[in-house]
């Protein structure tokens, strides 16, 4: 098993990698509370719910079955955890515990953070994209018809467990939206990381249990020293959006749930490289690098030919790194070193989103 810490002061809390369900005490000593509220879904109670109850002998749990889908990631089912709370009268020492993907992991955290002001959680991401990404550093929140993620608050766990195991199930397509946001952290940090995943990325597809937990390890080492240095997105937290702002136009657009969040991700990415590239940045042969990889990982490199420019810019400018009225984008200037601006050209802006939309074979059918 691997264990990092992410260094926040007195909320500092470890992120445990590895075969963690088999080892009840990690998460008991975790548990400051005799009252448990585990918050999962549809999909994930049926494969590890019991499980985890079992783990849990001897504390008073409670749980809460979410419909499943970035869909439901809204306020209206966020009021299912606190009817749960209320109703079974958890108090302000209870624990939340989040057993689920990245949606279950932000609204059990929204919850957290809400609850009587204030309450205990605990993460156990089941999916790649949540061990690598949401369940680290205390974003959590739902969705809006009108902006991906815009009601929300930081709200850090106490601890995070990824069980290596439990990405075994996942289906193909979710293990691919989890590589992008891994691809990720080679773009905006870490060039040898980059060129590990060059090697390794189908090993990865494979669930190949080693090289998955060095990508998780290696990835929350990255993402845990970005919100150390700047937990509130004050600066330099914004380039762990790097092809966000292109990915949830995508997203709202085409309808939550539609386009995976990772997908989305995934072809803004190399709309960011893109761009990147165009502004004089990076060299083309970066652009063709991330093409081939997010290929390689079966992502969408195309984007939906149905979303014109000027829906893009209208989604673009409700995005949260919109400052005093303009648009921010995460952008490269060499592989492993992103930057934020708002200085970009638009008529490359809309070169770029033009380009994005020319491979109609690559893109996602939806
Ligand atoms: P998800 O939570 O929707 O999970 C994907 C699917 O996999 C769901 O159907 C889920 O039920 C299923 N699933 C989960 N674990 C499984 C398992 N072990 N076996 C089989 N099926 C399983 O999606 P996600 O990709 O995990 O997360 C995406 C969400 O995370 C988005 O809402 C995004 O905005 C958010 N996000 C948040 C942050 C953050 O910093 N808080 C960062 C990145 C993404
Ligand atoms: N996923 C972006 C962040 O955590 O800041």
């Amino acid at each position: 098993m691997m264990e990092l810490n992410v260094d926040l002061g007195e909320r500092s809390y470890p992120i445990y990698i590895g075969q963690v369900l088999t080892q009840p005490e990690l998460l008991a000593k975790h548990i400051r509370s005799q009252q448990v509220c585990v918050v999962t879904n549809t999909t994930v109670a049926p494969l590890y719910l019991d499980n985890l109850l079992k783990l849990l002998a001897g504390f008073q749990v409670t749980s809460v079955i979410l419909p499943d889908g970035e869909a439901h990631k809204d306020l209206q089912t966020l009021n299912k955890i606190f009817d749960e709370l209320l109703h079974a009268r958890h108090n302000r020492n209870t624990t939340l515990i989040a057993l689920g993907g990245g949606v279950v992991g932000d609204m059990t955290g929204f919850a957290a953070a809400c609850y009587q002001r204030g309450v205990n959680f605990i993460q156990i991401p089941t999916t790649l994209l949540s061990q690598v990404d949401s369940s680290v550093g205390g974003k959590t929140g739902v969705n809006h018809p009108l902006g991906k993620n815009m009601i929300g608050a930081f709200y850090q766990p106490q601890a995070v467990l990824a069980d290596t195991d439990v990405l075994l199930t996942l289906p193909e397509r979710e293990l691919s939206a989890g590589i992008a946001e891994v691809i990720k952290y080679g773009l905006i940090t870490d060039a040898e990381f980059f060129h590990w995943l060059e090697v390794n990325v189908e090993k990865l597809l494979a669930c190949n249990t080693e090289a998955l937990a060095y990508a998780i390890h290696r990835s929350c080492v990255n993402k845990a020293w970005v919100v150390a240095a700047d937990e509130k997105e004050n600066d330099l937290r914004a380039i762990l959006n790097l092809g966000h702002t292109f990915g949830h136009a995508i997203e709202t657009a085409m309808g939550y749930g539609v386009w995976l969040h990772g997908e989305a991700v995934g072809a803004g990415m190399l709309m960011a490289v893109d761009l990147s590239c165009r502004m004089g940045l990076v060299e083309p042969e970066l652009v063709r690098r991330t093409q081939a990889l997010l290929l390689r990982a079966h992502l969408p490199i195309a984007t939906p030919s149905e979303l014109s420019d000027e829906q893009y810019l209208q989604l673009m400018a409700v995005d949260k790194k919109v400052m005093d009225g303009k648009i921010r984008l995460v952008l490269l200037k060499g592989l492993g070193e992103a930057f934020v601006t708002s200085d970009v050209p638009r008529d490359l802006l809309l070169q770029c989103l033009q380009t994005s939309r020319l491979s109609p074979e690559h893109a996602r059918a939806s």
